[in-house]
């Protein structure tokens, strides 16, 4: 078989999948591949997958059957990512043209898997269910040169009875906070301005290694450290693990954004423990007080998932009611999708999907309105954008605010990869339209 010289991802699902594909791409390099333009030109073709939803598998089991006929242009295709996982080598029955799968616990070994393929002509597959902290961050590839994301834990240890993750992720494991460090310095040095730390629950960072002595607020405080850190964010929180430490260090912690992702996935107690959140209403409310008390200025989004088995139209109204009572700025509504390998899958999918979407579409207009209240109330204040790229139209500059708000507003080129001070003066759907501010006065959002 001719050597490959080309290699194209194809990302699906959550930033930790974007992760993974910069990790992989930087091994593809330094094997001396180079990306090809498209799908169609590529040696190595590789479906980075995700699981999630009914839907994000069906995406991808749709390509693949497509790919099978073009096989012959290219030299390997993949399969990686929640999908290798929770599939594993039956995908080969399902689709013959497949030469490997690879688990999200082993992309290390993405190199040995691709010369099997190539050497043996034979299908091969690992996924093995732990995951060891070998994977050479520092090679990773990355596109955008102004924020980066870093991977500090791995894995879900919370078993919320709809989710898959859990086993497609294995459980948590923790990155050394040396390595952290490390991996962050060096991004500073290379100029980039912000760091998303990610995890499928970053709060729960060094509990698997007391002896690190190093949690989730503690990695915080040395990050903030490194001369030149801009700003940090984190994804995503599980809200029992949210804690007044961290709070704190939000309040305290100058790079350290004010902004949360707080899912509260459903707000009637019923559906909360059938999902296994693990907390109340009540508790949740509490700890969002606690977090509003400490930290004045902060903004919190939110996952909710709608429909999910036995949901009743009040139930999905006390929904709604968490909505109005919280004000979240930013939320993700999912209809349930019932998961092969889950608990849930042990009950009844009983709300009709024509329900589930009306109540998605009912809730989805209800966060707009709380979010355009939102969005007036910035109306005529000044805040502090990271100017991340030109708009669409090429003229304009568009960047996002601490509370990771999407603003455009008139600049030149070159404050590309700056933090610039913009006072808001309209907004349009999600968009908040500013100008460069003239005076000094700044309201830190
Ligand atoms: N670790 C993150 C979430 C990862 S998955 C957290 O706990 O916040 C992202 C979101 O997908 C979840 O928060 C949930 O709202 C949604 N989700 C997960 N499984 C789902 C399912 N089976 N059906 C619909 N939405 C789901
Ligand atoms: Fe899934 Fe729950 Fe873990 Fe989030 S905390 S990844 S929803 S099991
Ligand atoms: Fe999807 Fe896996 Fe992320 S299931 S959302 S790619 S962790």
């Amino acid at each position: 078989m001719r050597e490959p010289k080309t290699y194209f991802i194809r990302t699906y699902g959550c930033q930790m999948n974007e992760l993974d594909t910069e990790i992989m791409a930087g091994q593809l390099q330094k094997r001396g591949l180079t990306p090809a333009l498209d799908e169609e030109t590529a040696d190595i073709l590789i479906f980075n997958t995700c699981s999630i939803r009914d839907l994000a598998e069906r995406k991808v089991m749709g390509k693949l059957g497509k790919m099978g006929r073009g096989k012959k242009q290219h030299c390997l295709i993949g399969v990686t990512g929640c999908m290798a996982m929770a599939k594993k080598d039956a995908l080969f029955r399902k689709f013959p043209h497949l030469d490997f799968v690879l688990g999200t616990n082993n992309i290390t070994d993405l190199g040995t898997m691709i010369d099997e393929a190539l050497y043996t002509r034979r299908q091969i597959f690992k996924t093995e269910d732990k995951f060891e902290e070998n994977l050479d961050y520092l090679s990773a590839k990355r596109d955008n040169k102004i924020k980066a994301s870093v991977s500090i834990i791995r894995g879900c240890d919370k078993f919320c009875t709809y989710c898959v993750v859990p086993y497609t992720r294995g459980q948590e494991v923790s990155r050394p906070p040396e390595s952290i460090v490390e991996e962050c310095r060096r991004l500073v040095d290379q100029g980039y301005k912000e760091i998303t730390l990610l995890g499928q629950n970053v709060n729960s960072y060094g509990k698997d290694q007391p002896e690190w002595n190093c949690l989730f607020h503690d990695l915080l405080y040395r990050l903030d450290r490194i001369p030149g850190m801009e700003r940090i964010r984190f994804m995503t929180s599980h809200p029992v693990d949210i804690t007044l430490d961290l709070m704190q260090a939000i309040r305290d912690l100058p790079s350290l954004c004010e902004f949360v992702h707080f899912p509260i996935q459903a707000g009637s107690n019923r559906i909360l423990k059938k999902m296994h959140r693990i907390y109340t209403k009540e508790q949740y409310f509490e700890k969002v007080e606690l977090l509003r008390q400490t930290v004045p200025d902060v903004s919190l989004g939110t996952d909710i998932i709608v429909g999910f088995p036995t949901e009743t139209e009040e139930e999905f109204q006390e929904t709604c009611d968490a909505l109005k009572q919280i004000r979240y700025s930013l939320a993700f509504i999912f209809a349930y999708s019932s998961r092969k390998g889950t608990p849930a899958m042990r009950w009844k999918d009983d709300v009709p999907e024509e329900v589930k979407l009306d109540r998605l579409q009912r809730l989805l207009d209800l966060q707009n309105e709380i979010s355009n209240e939102e969005r007036q109330l910035m109306l005529g204040n000044t805040y502090e954008v990271l100017v991340e790229r030109l708009n669409r139209d090429g003229r304009q500059l568009k960047g996002r605010t601490r509370c990771w708000k999407k603003v455009i507003f008139e600049g030149d080129e070159s404050l590309i990869g700056t933090l610039q001070k913009v006072k808001v003066h309209s907004y349009s759907h999600q968009t908040l339209l500013g100008e460069l501010a003239k005076t000094p006065h700044l309201k830190v959002v």
